[in-house]
């Protein structure tokens, strides 16, 4: 949960900080006025944003909204209550004006920030331009993020053989994707159908639709939806002895993540995905890395895997 920064104090220290009212514009110069603050001032924030955030109290205008929209929205999240109304790089502001540090970044999805202008532009030109020409033609910008992607791929030394990419709208989607290409390999290897297996690992996490929610062995996920799509099995994260017999004849398809971000963090041992690639060759598999929540730099190089050239080879 983000932590909270007394705006109050801000203000009252760097003199500098002026704000009007909820959802107004705000001007200031955070930066500057950090810089000329004072050690003690310093301490006194650093003491702020340790504070444990208070929740909005039941006579709040936070509650007030929760409570007149929360009945007609299905309840996918126990959500805490504050609302928030606004953004600006890494800080976001609740509908009572307090401000919050966003160490979530929408899981990961906003990582250029809160409302940078360049991006807002750019978002309001296209608004502007053409909203939507469905997937049946072609437009200027989805062929160029594929060039773009792949392009950045092949410049970035590793997986030599990418040469093309789908475009889709959720983490989900693409893993579900990901698997329909899978199962059509093994049908094409196999035609008898009985290379359909998909391997996936502990600890991971796919996603929320039918497919990708088969291959996140979680109880928690999975039980309530019962029961899952038939043909996908669990393996153990790092366990490089396991894969032998877990990755088979009958695997079409392994998903892994290079980073696990589901309940702390666990990245794979080099060792491990080496022997994975290894085996999916093997077997012809279909290898699938989902970097979701860990590529595109959000853990340093483009795609995490960039970072061991010698899972590439
Ligand atoms: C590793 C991983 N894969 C898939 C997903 C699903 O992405 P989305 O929420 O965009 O469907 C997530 C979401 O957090 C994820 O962390």
């Amino acid at each position: 949960m983000a932590l909270r920064v007394s705006l109050a104090r801000q203000v009252a220290l760097a003199g500098r900080l002026s704000s009007s009212a909820a959802g107004g514009k705000r001007c200031f110069s955070a930066t500057r006025a950090a810089a000329s603050l004072s050690e003690n001032a310093k301490q006194s924030i650093k003491r702020d944003a340790a504070l444990p955030n208070p929740d909005p109290a039941p006579d709040s205008p936070s509650a007030a909204l929760v409570n007149d929209h929360a009945p007609y929205m299905v309840a996918t999240y126990a959500r805490p209550p504050p609302v928030f109304v606004q953004g600006e790089g890494s800080w976001l502001w609740d509908i009572e004006n307090r401000k919050y540090l966003d160490f979530t970044a929408g899981i990961a999805v906003t990582s250029l920030g809160h409302s940078d202008p360049e991006f807002a532009d750019i978002i309001a030109q296209q608004a502007k331009t053409l909203v939507h020409a469905s997937n049946l033609y072609y437009n200027p910008w989805t062929g160029a993020l594929s060039k773009l992607l792949v392009e950045k791929t092949l410049e970035a030394g590793c997986m030599h053989e990418a040469s093309k990419v789908f475009i889709c709208n959720s983490g989900t989607e693409a893993n579900e994707a990901a698997i329909k290409f899978a199962r059509k390999v093994g049908n094409t290897l196999d035609p008898s159908g009985a290379k359909s297996d998909v391997v996936s690992f502990n600890q991971a996490f796919h996603g929320r639709t039918m497919g990708a929610l088969s291959a996140t062995h979680n109880p928690k996920y999975q039980k309530p939806f019962a029961p899952m799509v038939p043909g996908f099995k669990q393996g153990t994260y790092n366990d490089v002895a396991g894969i032998e017999a877990l990755v088979d004849e009958n695997t079409c398809g392994v998903i892994v993540e290079p980073i696990q971000g589901e309940g702390g963090i666990h990245a794979g041992s080099e060792a491990f995905m080496v022997a994975l690639a290894k085996r999916c060759r093997e077997v012809g598999a279909v290898l699938i890395y989902d970097e979701i929540q860990s590529g595109l730099s959000r853990t340093g190089d483009l795609p995490v895997l960039y970072a061991s050239c010698s899972l590439c080879e």
